[in-house]
């Protein structure tokens, strides 16, 4: 079978599984947690290891890596469209004891990298899953070396988005921005779980914005899309936790809010001044989106009772 065959066959088992887990929410990480984690990986994050450095320009540049690593559309092809990010292997910059992905993983918290499921370049055609090791954890337990940067980990982190997963080169300033925030994350710095919430959320989107903004006025237009794909992909992350009855009607705004987002993104790289204008206006009309989702965020999946409630048997 071709490639492309494969990726279809493969495409439509996703999408009968996920018609077939209804109406149980449709999570994205229901596709890549062990059974019965669900519950906990949805409602609590690991609390982040991070240290944020005083010298502004490095700090802008963790900030960048931080949004990055939570955005599909840095991994290719496969990865992407199953919405599977740096964040899902290694949550929180940790790693994720409860990470299961049918052809990917052997024991919970193991991933074969080099599977040639994801990867046109390095499929090995052997099986071989690791444990996803803890970014946040002691260095010296770490392979890659973190100690200069640049470093040894630019051209890791390049391999794994081109080679493991198939994915475009990221934009300098996004590659160095990742490598910047492994080599931030501690095991000092840990701070305790949070629940996960549509503040948290929100936060999210805006420091992804926030990113592109200031590298689309420093003229750097195609790491600034990414930034806004990086706030797209957690506008549908909210989405996912109003896909209940009634509720209909409290994300249609975010809806409208998230595609004209994506005009934007397609705008930036021909028009970086427009798109800039036309960001400044969609960050001011936030409130006709985020209010109804605030307002009905405790009848949401964000409430752990109504998730719990929501989850299918064994989920
Ligand atoms: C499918 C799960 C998965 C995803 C997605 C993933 N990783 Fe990993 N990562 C792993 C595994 C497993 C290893 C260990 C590989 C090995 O031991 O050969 C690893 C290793 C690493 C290491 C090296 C750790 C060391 O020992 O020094 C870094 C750094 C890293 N990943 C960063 C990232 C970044 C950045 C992304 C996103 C671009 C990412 N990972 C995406 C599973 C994943």
């Amino acid at each position: 079978m071709s490639r492309s065959a494969a990726l279809l066959v493969l495409g439509l088992i996703a999408a009968a599984s996920a018609a077939a887990a209804r109406p149980a929410p449709a999570a994205r990480a229901a596709e890549w947690t062990t059974p019965g984690a669900l519950l906990a990986v949805l409602s609590t994050e690991p609390g982040p290891c991070l240290t944020v450095p005083a010298d502004s320009r490095r700090a802008r540049s963790i900030a960048i890596g931080a949004a990055a690593f939570r955005a599909p559309l840095l991994l290719g092809g496969q990865a992407a469209r199953s919405g599977l990010s740096c964040n899902a292997c290694h949550r929180g910059g940790r790693d994720n004891p409860a990470f299961s992905y049918p052809g990917l993983s052997g024991a919970p918290g193991t991933a074969d990298v080099t599977a040639s499921l994801f990867s046109s370049h390095r499929g090995d055609g052997l099986f071989n899953p690791r444990p996803i090791p803890n970014l946040s954890g002691d260095k010296h337990l770490l392979r890659i070396d973190q100690s200069g940067a640049p470093g040894a980990l630019e051209p890791f982190i390049l391999g794994l988005t081109t080679e493991e997963f198939d994915g475009p080169a990221p934009p300098a300033a996004v590659l160095t921005g990742l490598a910047d925030y492994v080599r931030a994350l501690s095991p000092g710095a840990c701070t305790a779980p949070v629940a996960v919430d549509l503040a948290g959320a929100l936060r999210h989107v805006g420091a992804a914005l926030d990113n592109a903004r200031m590298l689309a006025s420093a003229g750097d237009a195609p790491a600034a899309r990414l930034m806004i794909s990086a706030a797209r992909s957690e506008l549908g992350l909210i989405d996912e936790r109003y896909a209940l009855h009634g509720l209909e009607g409290r994300a249609a705004p975010l809806r409208r809010a998230a595609a004209a987002l994506g005009e934007i993104e397609r705008r930036i790289i021909a028009d970086p001044a427009g798109a800039l204008t036309a960001l400044d206006r969609w960050q001011h009309g936030a409130a006709v989106w985020q209010g109804p989702l605030r307002r009905a965020e405790a009848r949401s999946l964000y409430n752990r009772a109504v998730l719990a409630r929501t989850l299918a048997p064994g989920q």
